[in-house]
């Protein structure tokens, strides 16, 4: 089962996550432990402080070392694993991605440090650290609700948890965006759904998707179209649009 610790001085933003609909049931199941570890815990001090002023001036707080040093060697060693990865969550961090989502799905465990402030001292991240994750260009108040979203898309990967087929259809599709989807009613406020789904031909159905993915993502994020990942039929495809559009 894997394990996932997220540190944190505000537990109160990752009570919710987890406790509902697919990651609960992933918890429920024995898939995944989840801990929420606050970070104070591991002060000394009255105060339990975990951030101080930043050597050579300036504003905002950073994280202090000592705490985090000592969370991580904690949790480290009870954990029972092998090998645990530390990850911090911070706007400076590599961006994540499906592609990183299935890396870390096959770790036995998970330190996700969630920064605030500022930032954290930067030996913590020069040591401790194995690696930064960023969830996008732009800046959150703290790493939670970053942690969150790489827990998410981890653990609806982990081996055996979701329907094998439907695994099967993303990794072929991943690296395009998603075709149109449509539920009943066949026809609302003058709209129609596209005949072809209503034909029951599976491989004309496959084929329009294929292609409607192929428009999308051309249309929306060219950076996505890697020629190696492409079929022939694709690539004569998307030629007929670019045509098209010229
Ligand atoms: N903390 C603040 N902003 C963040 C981001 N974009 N990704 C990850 N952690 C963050």
């Amino acid at each position: 089962m894997m394990k996932i610790d997220l540190v944190t001085i505000f537990q109160g933003i990752l009570d919710g996550p987890f406790k509902e609909s697919m990651i609960k049931r992933a918890i429920d199941q024995g898939f995944v432990e989840i801990n929420l570890v606050d970070l104070r815990d591991y002060t000394h001090d009255q105060h339990r402080q975990v951030d101080d002023y930043p050597y050579g001036g300036g504003h905002g707080m950073v994280l202090k070392p000592e705490p985090l040093f000592e969370a991580i060697e904690d949790l480290k060693s009870r954990s029972g694993a092998d090998q645990s990865r530390v990850i911090l969550l911070t706007p400076q961090g590599r961006p994540f991605n499906q592609k990183r989502a299935r890396e870390l799905a096959e770790q036995e465990h998970l330190i996700l440090i969630c920064g605030r402030y500022e930032g954290v001292d930067e030996r913590v991240r020069s040591t401790l650290v194995d690696e930064e994750i960023s969830i996008g260009d732009f800046v959150l108040t703290g790493g939670e609700l970053a942690a969150a979203a790489v827990v998410d898309a981890v653990v609806r990967l982990l081996p055996g948890f979701l329907a094998e087929e439907a695994l099967a259809d993303e990794s072929f599709t991943e690296l395009l965006l998603e075709y149109p989807h449509y539920t009943r009613p066949s026809e609302y406020r003058g709209m129609e759904v596209p005949s072809v789904l209503l034909s029951g031909n599976h491989g004309e159905i496959a084929r329009w998707r294929r292609r409607q993915s192929l428009k999308r993502t051309l249309e929306r994020r060219p950076d996505l179209l890697e020629e190696d990942d492409l079929l022939p039929e694709d690539k004569e495809y998307l030629e007929e649009i670019k045509k098209q559009q010229s």
